[in-house]
């Protein structure tokens, strides 16, 4: 694999970024962004966090281009950068927002990536990998054993989907395979689960639990914070997708990557009080809209890539606060 350039659509969001600076050491990065902000009353953290990133990418000889991949220019752009690897870790990432707005989803989400894969094929490149991510929402309800216990949700298990974004990641999910099977696109799919650490300003429960105890306030649990959620530190999503990146077992297939393990969001609510003890942690008995979800299974992962991630949910919020810490005096939540 001579995979030497690699470009990284939505390289200035959170996870996009996250790449961008780890591959660069190795590879020759390219980034296109559009810089949306989807959370317009966390505008003031995004901003921040933006230009910060773009700052650390600069520094590491990064090439960003300010760009929506659904304008003609783009395709012209892929041409002339001749990447071997693409990622697209771009379009809207809060399953809520889709639900809010279904036709700006499907145009963010499905939309812009069919644009993309047409892009690639109608195009003159040769790609040694295109790299998709798509979710655990993929999944919908976590299945259940007869206990009622969550069972892990494996890749291989049926896909059904209850919400806009979750259905949307499906579709594009079948689209890459199909370009796969009949343009010879070869690809990776992977599904992270909530992802957290570092620059993230999308207001995930982890970093709205953060933020609340920097500010000593009060961290609300819905439905007594019950759901589970298989909680991933960004550094160990990194390491899935780099090892998927060249791989040659993880051409043509699909990976769970997280740290594999269903925590409470009450534990959540814990692990911040124990870092800020003056924060109050109040439930209420709303019903989340959420699918039920837990652990992912990360077997495949493991046997195919040595996955090993590392994170526990306490060391990585520990390592996200540490660096929340040095950044928070230089914008207004
Ligand atoms: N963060 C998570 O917990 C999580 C979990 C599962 C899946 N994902 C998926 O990972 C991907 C990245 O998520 P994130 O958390 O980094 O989100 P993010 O909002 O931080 O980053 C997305 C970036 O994509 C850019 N973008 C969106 N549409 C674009 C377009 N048409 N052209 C160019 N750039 C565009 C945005 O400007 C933004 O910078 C998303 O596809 C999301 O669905 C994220």
């Amino acid at each position: 694999m001579t995979n030497n350039k690699i470009l990284i659509i939505g390289g200035l969001g959170f996870i996009g970024f996250h790449l961008a600076k780890r591959l660069a050491n190795q590879f020759e990065v390219f980034v296109i962004d559009a810089l949306i902000n989807y959370i317009p009353n966390n505008y003031n953290t995004w901003q921040y966090y933006v230009k910060y990133r773009q700052k650390i990418l600069k520094d590491l000889n990064v090439t960003f281009y300010i760009e929506d991949v659904q304008q003609a220019s783009f395709k012209s752009l892929l041409t002339t950068l001749r990447p071997d690897i693409v990622i697209n870790a771009a379009s809207m990432p809060v399953a809520l927002l889709a639900d809010i707005n279904p036709k700006h989803a499907k145009n963010d989400i499905f939309d812009a990536h069919f644009n993309v894969l047409e892009s690639i094929r109608t195009s003159s490149i040769t790609l040694e990998r295109y790299v998709y991510l798509s979710s655990s929402m993929v999944y919908g309800n976590f299945f259940r054993d007869e206990q009622g216990n969550i069972l892990p949700a494996s890749e291989n298990q049926e896909c059904l989907p209850i919400d806009t974004y979750g259905a949307f990641k499906l579709a594009n999910e079948i689209l890459v395979k199909q370009y796969g099977f009949r343009y010879k696109i070869p690809y990776v799919i992977i599904r992270p689960s909530a992802v957290y650490g570092p620059t993230d300003c999308n207001l995930r429960v982890t970093e709205i639990f953060l933020h609340q105890g920097f500010q000593e306030g009060t961290i609300k649990l819905d439905n007594g914070g019950q759901h589970k959620l298989d909680f991933t530190y960004i550094d160990d999503l990194v390491d899935g997708i780099m090892a998927a990146l060249i791989s040659p077992n993880a051409l043509n297939q699909v990976f769970n990557i997280s740290y594999g393990v269903g925590r409470k969001i009450s534990e959540l609510a814990q692990i911040v009080k124990n870092l800020f003890p003056s924060v109050k942690i109040v439930t209420n008995d709303c019903i989340p809209f959420r699918p039920n979800r837990g652990a992912m299974n990360i077997d495949k992962a493991k046997q195919l890539l040595s996955y090993n991630p590392s994170f526990s949910l306490e060391k990585g919020m520990q390592q996200y606060c540490e660096f929340v810490k040095q950044h928070i005096k230089n914008y207004s939540l």
